[in-house]
């Protein structure tokens, strides 16, 4: 499979605080990819390095074979990465629809710039409504955003992303703030809207549950280092990512229970 998006000896420094050091990652296209670490740990700052809201103090950031580092984060949207923050950033006045619509109008009046992938696929009412269908959020289109329950939010969020068509989703904490009965559902919606659009995923998550359920591959950051890198059995057996993620005090074997 291709490398779509590979980083390199990313490196970010906040005054003594290091945010990001050596971060090297290869993600191969149609990957689905869990960021897992404790708080302050640097995935936010990773994915802010990504996306161009943070410039990396050294290091380089390759989407498809294209050098990106350093570029704004309109551009880089442009080119196919899209993200999910942490708390939803939606029009809380606007409906449904209308958000999705702002999604879409800024495709369709973007003009020169968007990659032919984001290229709008009829009608801007057409891919809202598909958008709508595809996220099952079609029985709340004229619902005010403002007023929905947080694990709707978040998926509106999610879908605002996607509308646009991205090669490469980043989520931060899709399921922060979302019942433990609403999780999965969430989940569930994301990951079949994400199969069918073929696009590939880079997400965080506190919730183990949730990382073991839905990626192929876990990344374990710790103080701005990547600690462990492989498929989630491997990764969540690490005796590191056991103390300094899990937070587990060396518990003897048998001791714990599913
Ligand atoms: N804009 C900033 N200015 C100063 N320090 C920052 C900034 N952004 C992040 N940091 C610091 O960098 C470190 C990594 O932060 P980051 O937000 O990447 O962590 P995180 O892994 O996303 O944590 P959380 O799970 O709490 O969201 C932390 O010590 C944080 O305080
Ligand atoms: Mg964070």
């Amino acid at each position: 499979m291709a490398v779509i998006l590979d980083a390199r000896g990313l490196e970010k420094r906040f005054g003594a605080v290091t945010a990001a050091s050596n971060i090297n990652v290869s993600v191969e296209q149609g990957a689905i990819v869990g960021l897992i670490g404790s708080n302050g740990a640097g995935k936010t700052t990773f994915l802010n390095m990504v996306t161009g809201y943070l410039r990396p103090d050294a290091g380089s950031i390759l989407f498809d074979g294209r050098d990106i580092t350093g570029q704004k984060p309109r551009r880089i949207t442009q080119q196919g990465i899209c993200r999910s923050f942490q708390i939803p950033q939606l029009y809380n006045s606007m409906s449904v629809a209308e958000n999705l619509m702002v999604g879409v109008g800024i495709v369709a009046s973007g003009g020169r710039g968007w990659a032919a992938s984001n290229a709008l696929d009829g009608t801007p009412e057409q891919a809202v409504s598909r958008m709508l269908e595809q996220f099952g959020l079609a029985g709340l289109r004229h619902r005010q955003a403002g007023l929905l329950p947080e694990g709707t939010r978040k998926l509106l969020d999610i879908a605002m992303a996607m509308v646009v068509r991205p090669r490469v989703l980043l989520l931060d904490e899709p399921t922060s703030g979302v019942s433990a009965d609403e999780k999965f559902a969430l989940m569930d919606m994301v990951m079949a809207a994400v199969r069918a659009m073929q696009v590939t995923v880079l997400f965080v998550e506190h919730d183990m549950e949730v990382v073991e359920r839905y990626v192929q591959r876990i990344l374990a950051f710790y103080e701005g280092r990547i600690i462990a890198d492989g498929p989630p059995a491997e990764v969540l057996r690490d005796v590191e990512v056991r103390r300094f993620v899990i937070g587990e005090q060396d518990p003897p074997a048998g001791d714990r229970h599913a």
